[in-house]
């Protein structure tokens, strides 16, 4: 890996640290990383003593204001050589014939929608300069159904259909696009399932347990080294979809 900026949205949560810990480590201090955040969870003052030589945006990317000033920033420091859309919700956990229009804009704005758009401008930039990856934040439930998971996997999925229309647009730009489904990660966003529901998601894991942040990122890295994959969903979930 070599070339300017990665940004890793969401990079205060479970995963997207992960991510961008792996990505400054692999890269060796060569892509400077920029780190988003909401501000929900961690200030960007702390966030930024996680990786030397970051900087941190803490902006609502579901918002257009918000989307632009990650994009600034980035565009500031250097070519945006990397784009890691990861930041995403799954709440509120709605029945299907309970779903809140409140709900679906929560959702759908924090998950694709801001994937969407920062793929559009990102993408722009990363064409313009003929090179770039993008990995986008998928999940084992953009293909299996789970009591209040309606419009969370209505998000991924959709978010599954932009990465291959996104791929092959930009393709031959020479920007790659891929995605990564997870199963279930050790993380805040399912450290509150009950007891009795994380048994039954291990029950139908082959592997019989939660995974590592560190096994998504490391799927993420190689989605960003491997020149010939484009358009890929790459699941990392012990064998629950099988
Ligand atoms: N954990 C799993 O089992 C699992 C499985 C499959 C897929 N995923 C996906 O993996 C990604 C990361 O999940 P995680 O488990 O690491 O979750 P997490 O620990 O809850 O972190 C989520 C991150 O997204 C940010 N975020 C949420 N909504 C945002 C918005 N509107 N604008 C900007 N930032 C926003 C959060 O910022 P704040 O902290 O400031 O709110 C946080 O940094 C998500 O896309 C999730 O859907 C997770």
């Amino acid at each position: 890996m070599a070339k300017d900026v990665a940004v890793v949205t969401g990079a205060s949560g479970g995963i997207g640290k992960a991510i961008a810990r792996m990505i400054h480590e692999k890269s060796g201090g060569e892509l400077q990383i920029c780190l988003h955040c909401r501000g929900n969870k961690i200030s960007a003052e702390e966030l930024q003593k996680e990786i030397p030589g970051s900087f941190v945006v803490q902006a609502d990317l579901a918002t257009t204001e918000g989307r632009r000033e990650l994009l600034e920033a980035a565009v500031e420091k250097g070519h945006p050589f990397v784009l890691v859309n990861n930041a995403g919700v799954d709440k509120p956990h709605e029945p299907a014939l309970m779903i809140q229009e409140s709900s679906f804009d929560e959702i759908l704005g924090a998950n694709l929608k801001s994937a969407a758009f920062l793929m559009r401008d990102f993408g722009k930039e990363m064409a313009g300069a003929g090179a770039g990856v993008i990995v986008n934040m998928s999940s084992v439930l953009a293909g299996k159904a789970l009591i209040g998971s309606a419009l969370y996997r209505a998000s991924k999925a959709a978010l599954e259909a932009l990465t291959k229309q996104f791929a092959f647009e930009l393709g031959p730009k020479g920007v790659r696009v891929n995605a990564v489904a997870p199963g279930f990660i050790e993380t805040p966003m399912t450290r509150e399932i009950p007891p009795e529901m994380r048994d039954k998601i291990r029950s139908e894991t082959a592997l019989g347990a939660f995974g590592a942040p560190e096994a998504v990122a490391q799927a993420v890295c190689h989605l960003i080294e491997n020149d010939y994959i484009n358009g890929a969903v790459l699941t990392v979930n012990g064998g629950m979809s099988l």
